[in-house]
């Protein structure tokens, strides 16, 4: 029921935008993560007055889910009020292809949570660094 999944997750993460800390950029963004236990895990972006520690909606979430033990995850929903909705930063990217790389990315502009594009976290990070060895 891929897409009902879909609709599921994107729900999600909008709920988890309302929890964004972001009162500098006043962007909001929002990420879920469906294990395959069928776990859903949330988080938004989290901003600091020293504008460099600040830490990405999807980055929250999949550190939650690492660090829960949560399992494969296939898919990754990311929103904020954004024309097409938000692609992840390469930073995020990097994180994801090591610890999700198989993993189907959903994004949606808050305004138009019905309007999803999909990705996949490997095809957004071609020819990644993996492994030192
Ligand atoms: N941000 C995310 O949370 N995820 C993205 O995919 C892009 C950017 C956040 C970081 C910062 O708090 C704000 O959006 C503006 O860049």
């Amino acid at each position: 029921m891929r897409n009902r999944d879909n609709h599921r997750l994107i729900a999600a993460a909008l709920k988890a935008r309302h929890r964004a800390v972001a009162p500098y950029s006043r962007f909001r963004v929002g990420a879920a993560l469906l294990t395959a236990s069928g776990r859903i895990i949330t988080g938004a972006n989290v901003e600091s007055v020293s504008y460099g520690l600040t830490c990405c909606a999807e980055r929250v979430a999949l550190f939650k889910a690492l660090t829960e033990g949560a399992g494969r995850i296939l898919a990754v929903a990311v929103v904020a009020r954004l024309t097409g909705g938000p692609t992840p930063c390469g930073a995020c990217r990097q994180l994801l292809v090591e610890y999700a790389p198989r993993a189907r990315l959903l994004v949606a502009d808050s305004r138009r949570p019905s309007m999803v594009r999909e990705f996949t976290v490997g095809g957004l990070l071609p020819e990644a660094f993996r492994k030192l060895r």
